[in-house]
This record gives structure tokens, sequence and C-alpha cells, in this order.
């Protein structure tokens, strides 16, 4: 028997995207990710039809391997020698291991304070030079910025138009899943590419005729990391959602165009609202997420609580895997319970008769 090579996402979508024939197409085997019906959020908001799309299943856990994938194949066709980036983590990440991938060396800036564990240690498995700065994400994507001015280094955060040319493809697979776009998109919002992405993605697929109406956006940030919301840049951002902690979008303004294109909104959602969808995602769908990715959700929530109408079919970016963070989880849940190793110990601890 014959297999035949699946093709990667970049060559499933490649007409949609900036390659040529002499770009190689770099996979870690991002992509195709689950869209999966949310039921527990739909007897808590019945007139929607609710979809989650699990970005934590890509291989690094975060949607960044879909915009990695292009920016590495260009980067490498382009002959760098050095990928850059700063981050909250998942970019990190993600970089470290098309960098891996590709032999080529990364280096990647993140704040000192507040990057989830998982995410530093996948990215210093991967073998990339982590240099922790003092100072916030915004500071960093300014000093590398900077940096990749240098001959040879490519800076592979989203203000390379590669990455979000290659996250267009979850708006794609949204599309092709559903059979058309949903009416809105729920998406959290940090450093504003990703929600900038899915517009031009379904842009794209609609001048194509593959769907027939765009989706309104409704982008989240955190309450205490929302200068979109609030038209100002924040100094020092704070919020459980560390991954979103960004006080300075570099896509802003590209988000706010989308946002407005879209008849879409972009609005702040508190960490207790985050926190607790996080916890109705775990137990009420079985998807376990990051707090950042919890923000659409919250949103979504809040809106139906507001009296907003919702839907009738909506999706939601759940954009990396809670594995990433398990100090939060652990944080936010019950501790486990200490027995011994006995039926009557157990019987008596779950209150069960008769054992
Ligand atoms: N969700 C997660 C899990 C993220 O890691 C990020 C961004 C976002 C949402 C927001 O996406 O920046 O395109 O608006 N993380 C970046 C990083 C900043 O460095 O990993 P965005």
């Amino acid at each position: 028997m014959t297999h035949s090579k699946p093709a990667s996402l970049l060559d499933r979508y490649r007409k949609f995207l900036p390659v040529g024939e002499s770009t190689p197409l770099v996979t870690i085997g991002e992509g195709d990710t689950p869209i999966v019906r949310a039921h527990g959020l739909e007897r808590r908001i019945a007139e929607a039809e609710i979809w989650l799309k699990l970005e934590g299943c890509n291989p690094t856990g975060s949607f960044k391997d879909r915009g990695m994938a292009l920016a590495v194949s260009k980067a490498v066709e382009d002959g760098a020698r050095t990928l850059i980036c700063a981050s909250t983590g998942n970019t990190a990440a993600s970089a470290a291991a098309f960098g891996a991938q590709t032999s080529t060396s990364t280096v990647v800036v993140i704040p000192a304070n507040g990057v989830a564990l998982g995410k530093v240690s996948q990215t210093l498995i991967y073998g990339a030079q982590v240099l922790s700065v003092r100072g916030s994400f915004d500071q960093g994507l300014a000093l590398v910025r900077e940096l990749a001015n240098l001959p040879g280094v490519a800076i592979v955060n989203s203000i390379n138009p590669d990455r979000l040319a290659g996250q267009q493809t979850a708006a794609f697979e949204i599309v092709d899943s559903l059979g058309d776009a949903p009416n809105e998109l729920y998406i959290p919002v940090g450093n504003a590419g990703n929600i900038t992405a899915y517009w031009m993605g379904f842009v794209a697929y609609q001048k194509a005729g593959f769907l027939t109406n765009t989706p309104v956006l409704r982008g989240f940030q955190a309450a205490g990391a929302s200068p979109i919301v609030s038209g100002q840049h924040v100094l020092s951002p704070e919020t459980v959602a560390s991954a979103i902690r960004i006080g300075n979008p570099a896509n802003w303004k590209l988000a706010a165009t989308a946002c407005r294109q879209s008849e879409g909104t972009i609005e702040a959602v508190t960490d207790e609202e985050i926190i607790e969808a996080y916890h109705i995602l775990a137990s009420e769908e079985g998807v376990f997420t990051e707090l950042s990715s919890a923000a659409a959700v919250a949103g979504l929530l809040k809106r139906a609580r507001l009296g907003h109408d919702v839907g009738p079919r909506v999706v939601c970016v759940l954009t990396g895997s809670g594995l990433k963070d398990p100090e939060a989880a652990v944080r936010y849940a019950s501790e486990p319970v200490e027995i011994e190793a006995t039926v009557p110990a157990v019987a008596q601890h779950l209150g069960w008769d008769g054992i």
C-alpha cells in the first residue's frame, strides 16, 4: 500500500499565501485544529449555536504555529540566520520550535515577570536563547525592533506580515468546517495581530466566493491591559491573563480598522470574568485552555448577560492550551486530597455507604 504525504497547512492554502516555487514550506504539523460544539455554553446562552476552535491543539500548544510556519519559511528562503522576537511566551515557544526544526538560531525576549512556566520551559528545551528583560512586553518589543535591523536577523513578531498571512488559515479552516462564516467571532486581543489576521482571512475567502457574509468581530482585552478599549497606552498592564498583558499593541491600528469594517467591537473583561470562563470551559466543556483564551468566552458570556443579541452562530477562538500554565490551574482549582490507599478511606472521603 502506498501512502501519500498529507499536505502541510501552507501547502493546503498556498494560493492564498505569499509562497513561491522557491519557498521551503517548513512545517511542524501545525493547523487543522478541531472545532467542537460548546454544549455547556449553549445551555447558558440558549439562542446561540456555539463552536470552539481549539488552537491549543497546534504542535506547540498555541495558534502561533500557523503564522510562524510562514514567517520562518520566508525567513529561511531569504537566508536569515537568526530568528528574533519579543513575547509573552507563546510566540517564543513557537519561534523556538521552528528555529530548532530549521537549524536557525532563535533569540527570544520575554518580560522578567509573569510568563507562564510551561512556555518558558518549552522555549528553553527547544534550544532558544531566552533573554528575560527587566521590563514589560512592550519594552521588549521596542528592543527587538532595533535588533532586527542587523543583517541576517528576521523578526518573527506579528509586525512581520508573513505572521498575519499565515494566521489567516484559521479563518479558512473555520469556513471549511462550518460551510460558511459564523455570524460572530469571539477572540482575545493582546498585540492585536490575530484578530487582524482572521479578518484578512475572512475577507480573502469572501472574495474567493467561499462565504456569504463576513463575521462580526468581537475582540476582548483584559480590563487591566485594555489600551484599545480606553484609547490610551497602558504603561504597567496588569492581568492574570499573562499572554495578553500588553499595553501598546503593535497591530492596534490594523485591528481597529478590521473591527470597524466588520461592524464589531473590542471590549474589556475583568480578571474575575476570565477566571470564571476558564472554569466553565474546563468543567462544562472538557476544554483546558489558557486564561488569555478564556477572555473570549468571558466576553461572550458577558455580552449575553448584558442582554446583547448573540449569534445565531458563534465561534470562540481558544488560542492556547491550559497546560502551558499549570500554576494557574492549581491556583484556581481545589487541591488534591491525600488519603490512605484503602477502600474504606476512599469510601469515607467520598461519602459512599455500603462499601
Ligand atoms: N491568546 C494567547 C494564548 C496568546 O499567546 C496571545 C498573544 C493572544 C491570545 C493575543 O493574540 O497578540 O495576536 O492579539 N501572545 C503573544 C506572545 C503576544 O508573545 O505569545 P494577539
